[in-house]
């Protein structure tokens, strides 16, 4: 499978000693309904994710979760042996029960059990990163995370992960986990509406650290406003590249990973986030998330 095409929006970013595109791609949509369960079309998902890797996208971001460990089962079959290039990352910290909720689990034995069942879900000897999942359901909530973040660096010691993250995190939990271990991604929620980050955003970017939006499309609610649509048509597009367009302008160091169960939607959003805004776009954009 040949990857790597130079012509993806936003260019490449180095996680520690691994690069990807800037452009990447979420793969929570490709599980059943509520990310529970398999997907009702399981060929439109291992063409998507194919189709990811042909157009040049270096990132993934999964979740045994997902399904649960449905998704990383995809991922392996549509890609297994993986291309050198591509950068497969996970997150560890939560479970599911029977009714599709997100039970937290981030004891040091629940995440050790956790990293066992990506790396073989995945089909991978070493995750090259992995970011430990903070907070619930609803969003993060404050408190320690040293023993969980301590827990996931002497499994990187021991030659299990290349590189840490944390995820729904608090800026004082991000700040906690770099004063354990150095961390090369934040990835919270995070888009044209949801701007609680910004702040952050601009720290992390002097300091070299991703950052990676979640939801950024909106999520299971997808994004709606006047001036997102105004824009949007004013450009002869669609709301969702000027959403994304947005995101990749907005700092160097954000990361997309949007989501999609499919390739014509996956095709549509590489075309349409390119978009360079006049200053007067940017203005306008910016009051929707304040
Ligand atoms: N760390 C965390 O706690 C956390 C939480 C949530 C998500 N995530 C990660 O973030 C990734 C992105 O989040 P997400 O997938 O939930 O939300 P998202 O990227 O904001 O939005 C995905 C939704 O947008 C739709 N969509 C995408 N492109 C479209 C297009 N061109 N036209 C119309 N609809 C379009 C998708 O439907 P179609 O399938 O029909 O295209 C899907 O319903 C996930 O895949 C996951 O990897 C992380």
């Amino acid at each position: 499978m040949t990857n790597l095409s130079p012509t993806l929006p936003g260019g490449t970013w180095n996680l520690g000693d691994l690069t990807v595109s800037r452009f990447g791609y979420g793969a929570m949509q490709l599980a059943g309904p509520w990310v529970m369960g398999p997907p009702a079309d399981r060929s439109a998902a291992l063409a998507v994710l194919r189709d990811a890797v042909e157009l040049g996208i270096t990132h993934i971001d999964t979740s045994d979760a997902y399904g649960p460990r449905i998704t990383n089962e995809i991922i392996k079959e549509a890609l297994h042996p993986y291309p050198v290039r591509l950068n497969i990352v996970t997150k560890v910290g939560g479970n599911r029960d029977d009714q599709g909720g997100w039970p937290t689990a981030r004891e040091p034995d629940q995440l050790r059990k956790q990293i066992g069942e990506n790396l073989e879900s995945l089909g991978l000897n070493t995750l090259g990163l992995v970011n430990l999942r903070l907070g619930n359901a609803e969003g993060t909530v404050a408190g320690s995370i040293a023993e969980s973040f301590q827990a996931l660096v002497d499994m990187q010691e021991q030659g299990l992960i290349r590189h840490l993250g944390v995820s729904n995190a608090t800026p004082e939990q991000v700040a906690e986990a770099m004063d354990i271990a150095p961390i090369v991604s934040v990835q919270n929620m995070y888009n044209l509406a949801f701007r609680q980050d910004d702040e952050l955003i601009d720290l992390l970017n002097t300091q070299g650290i991703a950052y990676v939006p979640f939801f950024p499309l909106g999520g299971f609610s997808p994004l709606q406003s006047a001036a997102l649509s105004a824009v949007a048509s004013r450009l002869d597009t669609t709301p969702m590249s000027v959403a994304l367009s947005w995101l990749l302008q907005r700092s160097p160091n954000i990361l997309l990973i949007p989501g999609t169960s499919s390739p014509a939607h996956l095709r549509e959003n590489i075309a349409g986030a390119g978009l360079r805004f006049a200053v007067s776009d940017i203005a306008e954009l910016n009051t929707i998330g304040r």
